[in-house]
């Protein structure tokens, strides 16, 4: 059985929509995770490049404000002398392995360690910096130089005298970012795979409760109602599931009272058959059966017609007001003369057994209802007010009304109803005493009608009863029928 479930769960379209969302959920966590780790090499490069630039520039700075300081004191009448400082700039540009230049108050370079400017004119916007007093770092062209210029002042007067131009070679700087590159791109493979994976297995493990869930549900779908269903993954699968298995249960009771009724209803109507087969019979295996026993017969065989067809114009009944609202059939009527007409038809019976009804009309009411299906809910209270009556009872009715409501009270003092039944009484075929309401007479529909068509108009019936004393049925009816 498990096999065919599972196989009906593959075939179905649940199964593709399960994939869908898996790869949805895959996909999500893919691009979540995936797009930090692509931008974090570029941002992770350039922050060691510009890094380093700085720290470079730093380096220099220390050692050749020094070298400027020390040109700017040797400085007489603003003119300047640096022939005592080529060694020094020698050393420091092959230190570096980079260029120093000097230029004078004219912007004439008047030193140049490449030995390739000396003489020519420097103008640049870092040079022009310099003689406003400002030392400047910045990048040479194509970036593959570090370039500082510091100023140099006249010890005493600190006037911008001349600027000295440093520029380092970064091809350092660049084999370190390019090797650094290839070890970010190594971490990023290792994530990326990393991350895939993590999606993969998040995708599988996130569906699976559901796909559970949709799993048995399919399984149950298929007429398998006793399986409950048990996912404890999550918490909103259990939460899932518990409330899945209380609508189960609310259905299975409604199976079984399904059942019951089916097979009530069958019981009821073949009742009245049996009999009269057996009529039918007893009549046929005689022979020369006297005229008054044929009548006798037939008349019972009658009554016996009569009953089904009660029982089956109340089945009717009920199943026309289980459907939607559509079938009410609402007008203004006239309630005190609909009862009058409801006890007209009773009275006769009633006094056969020499019971009293008496009806109360408070005050005269007129409201919006189905008249026929309140005067079958009606009739049935007073029909049982009289039937499980003793002789000589009675049986009061009241009419009253307020601004918004009408109620209607029918009261006998009969056999009463026991307690434990009373929750009972307006469900289908339910009879409290089964061999003396047989001898009565009725199928236990009736209040079933009654209580259906108060709710069609959406009042309330409700009983109070008292074993031996008496029972009282009390309705209340909204004036105005609302949808
Ligand atoms: N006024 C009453 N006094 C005592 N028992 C009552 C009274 N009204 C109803 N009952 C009990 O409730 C049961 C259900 O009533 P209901 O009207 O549904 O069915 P019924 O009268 O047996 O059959 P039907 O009305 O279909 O002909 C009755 O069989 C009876 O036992
Ligand atoms: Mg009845």
């Amino acid at each position: 059985m498990k096999e065919k479930i599972k196989e009906k769960f593959n075939n179905s379209g649940i199964k593709r929509l399960f994939k869908s969302l898996q790869l949805r959920i895959f996909f999500i966590i893919c691009l979540v995770g995936i797009i930090p780790i692509l931008l974090m090499k570029s941002s992770i490069l350039e922050n060691y490049e510009e890094q380093s630039v700085i720290q470079r520039g730093r380096m220099l700075q220390n050692q050749c404000s020094n070298l400027a300081f020390r040109m700017g004191s040797a400085v007489a009448n603003l003119n300047l002398d640096i022939s005592g400082f080529k060694t020094e700039m020698e050393q420091l540009a092959n230190l570096y392995n980079g260029r120093l230049v000097v230029a004078n108050r004219d912007f004439k370079i008047i030193e140049d360690t490449y030995g390739l400017d000396t003489g020519k004119l420097l103008v640049s916007e870092e040079v022009v910096q310099c003689f406003q007093g400002e030392t400047s770092l910045s990048r040479g062209p194509g970036s593959r130089f570090v370039e500082l210029a510091i100023p140099i002042e006249e010890a005493v007067t600190e006037e911008v005298v001349g600027a000295l131009v440093v520029s380092s070679e970064t091809a350092n700087i660049m084999e370190g970012k390019e090797e650094l590159g290839r070890q970010v791109l190594i971490l990023q493979v290792g994530m990326v795979m990393a991350v895939l994976l993590a999606a993969f297995y998040a995708s599988i493990i996130l569906v699976r409760p559901f796909s559970k869930v949709t799993q048995s549900l399919e399984g149950i779908s298929g007429g398998f109602l006793e399986d409950n269903l048990s996912i404890l993954d999550y918490t909103e699968t259990q939460v899932l599931s518990e409330a899945y298995n209380r609508m189960l249960g609310r259905m299975k009771v409604l199976d079984d009272s399904r059942q019951e009724f089916v097979s009530n209803v069958s019981h009821e109507l073949k009742t009245p058959i049996t009999s009269m087969k057996v009529l039918a019979d007893s009549l046929l295996s005689q022979e020369d059966v006297p005229a008054e026993l044929y009548k006798e017969f037939l008349q019972d065989i009658t009554q016996e017609i009569e009953r089904e067809n009660k029982i089956i114009n109340d089945l009717l009944a009920l199943v026309k007001m289980d459907r939607k609202a559509s079938d009410v059939n609402i007008r203004s009527v006239n309630i005190n003369e609909l009862i009058e007409l409801i006890l007209k038809r009773l009275r006769p019976i009633a006094a056969k057994r020499n019971i009293e009804l008496v009806l109360d009309s408070y005050k005269p009411v007129i409201a919006e209802v189905d008249d026929t299906k309140l005067t079958l809910a009606l009739s049935n209270l007073v029909e049982n007010a009289i039937k499980y009556n003793n002789d000589g009872g009675w049986v009061h009715l009241s009419i009253n009304t307020d601004h918004k409501y009408f109620y209607i009270k029918v009261e006998d003092n009969g056999i009463g109803i026991p307690k434990d039944d009373q929750e009972h009484i307006f469900e289908r075929f339910f009879r409290v005493d089964k061999s003396h309401s047989r001898e009565i007479g009725g199928t236990g529909l009736g209040l079933a009608i009654a209580r259906n068509a108060v709710l069609m108009h959406h009042g309330v019936i409700k009983v109070f009863s008292e074993e031996g004393v008496g029972t009282t049925f009390t309705v209340r009816v909204p004036l105005t029928y609302t949808e």
